[in-house]
């Protein structure tokens, strides 16, 4: 079937993706570097909309200043020949040596300062390029031994830094929000806020948790053997979906960063249909960019990275179609409401009834017939049955 990503379709990917030479904790690189020029002129040509990048996927750790302003001036001059854009970018706190035992939680007082430096010099480097989102992993925050940290004392670290960078963004009146990207393990043998619900529950305590939310990743959410379209939906439910890390995993084992959709695909297919069609009973919908986190296959030459490029677009696009027949089909709409999903939108208190109406009330209790409640079928198989065959396109 033939589809054709345009930049409407907001399908973003980071430098280090397309970029990654297949070096692994077992081999060396398998690719030469790519040229990020040329990376900004591949992705433009596919129809994406825009390359994010870490800090140092384009200036180097060490480079100097005039280094930098060389580089920004040659990569800002290629994005304003193609048009395409730099919606997020982030920063590494993982490669460099300096920072094996974190970033902003590191057990070295002049490391976490050194951290918050970095970050906030990328900050500036955002907001220059009119990126609306600042990414934060934090793959190196965490321990492998639970006797090497005081877990309260590096919370209290990771929430000083998060809202020094939140609290600087503010005071620099940046269009730009924080988005935590939680991983449960890898690089670090556990790492720190390692799922959506915990990175929730943290940016809860902040005090700038206004202006930081989610950036989860399909992948680190099923490593954890969680339903990643569950936690997209608690962040979007909760307002804190701010961007998305779209990729492919099997089951619960090192980071695979696959194609999106080539891991789990009936979950790839559900995540499309909450990000295209939103709840089946409305709500918040996403609407940032569809940004694919992925690695090409170290089997694969340079043929295979740009091929592998067109295939999350590609992946995506099809989900996309499938999810938008499967609402639309009647049969479809006619299983959502025998199975109860439009009832599970009605308040479960009429509109001002109290908890003593509720009590006074006996056809909710007295007079409740579980046994006979308890008889209805709610045809989940029929509707899932349905769903396949739609992502089949049997339908
Ligand atoms: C991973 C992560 C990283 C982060 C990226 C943003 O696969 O562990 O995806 O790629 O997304 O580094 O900081
Ligand atoms: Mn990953
Ligand atoms: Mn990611």
């Amino acid at each position: 079937m033939a589809v054709q990503p345009t930049p409407e379709d907001r399908f973003t990917f980071g430098l280090w993706t397309v970029g990654w030479t297949g070096n692994d904790p077992f081999g060396v690189p398998t690719r030469a570097d790519v040229d990020p020029i040329e990376a900004v002129h591949k992705l433009s040509e596919f129809g994406a909309y825009g390359m994010t990048f870490h800090d140092n996927d384009l200036i180097p750790f060490d480079a100097t200043a005039a280094e930098r302003d060389r580089i920004l001036s040659d990569f800002k001059a290629a994005l304003a020949e193609t048009g395409l854009q730099v919606p997020m970018i982030t920063t590494n706190l993982f490669s460099h040596p300096v920072f094996k035992d974190g970033g902003f939680t590191s057990n070295d007082r002049a490391v976490r300062r050194f951290a918050l430096r970095k970050v906030l010099t990328n900050i500036d480097l955002a907001a220059e390029l009119g990126a609306k989102t600042f990414v934060m992993w934090g793959g190196r925050e965490g321990s492998e031994y639970d006797g090497s940290k005081d877990l309260a004392a590096a919370f209290d670290r990771m929430k000083e830094g998060v809202d020094t960078v939140a609290g600087y963004v503010k005071e620099k009146g940046y269009d730009l929000r924080l988005a935590i990207e939680p991983k449960p393990n890898e690089p670090r043998g556990d790492i720190l806020l390692p799922t959506v619900g915990h990175a929730l529950a943290f940016i809860a305590q902040l005090e700038h948790g206004d202006i930081v939310g989610l950036n989860p990743e399909t992948g680190h959410e099923q490593m954890a053997g969680l339903n990643f379209t569950h936690g997209i939906a608690q962040a979007l439910w909760a307002g804190k979906l701010f961007h998305i890390d779209l990729n492919g995993q099997r089951g619960i084992k090192y980071d695979q960063d696959l194609v999106f959709g080539h891991g789990d695909l009936t979950s790839a297919f559900f995540t499309v249909d909450l990000l295209e069609n939103g709840f089946p009973n409305g709500g918040p919908k996403y609407d940032g960019p569809r940004h694919f986190d992925y690695k090409p296959s170290r089997t694969d030459g340079y043929d295979g990275v740009w091929e592998s490029a067109k295939a999350n677009m590609r992946m995506y696009l099809l989900l996309k179609e499938r999810a938008v027949a499967f609402r639309a089909d009647p049969e479809v709409q006619e299983a959502l409401k025998t199975s109860g999903v439009f009832e599970l939108g009605e308040s479960t208190l009429a509109a001002g009834e109290s908890t003593a109406d509720l009590l006074a009330d006996t056809a909710s209790f007295e007079d409740f017939d579980a046994t006979k409640a308890a008889e209805r079928s709610f045809a989940f198989i029929r509707l899932n049955q349905l769903a396949l065959e739609h992502l089949m396109g049997a339908r």
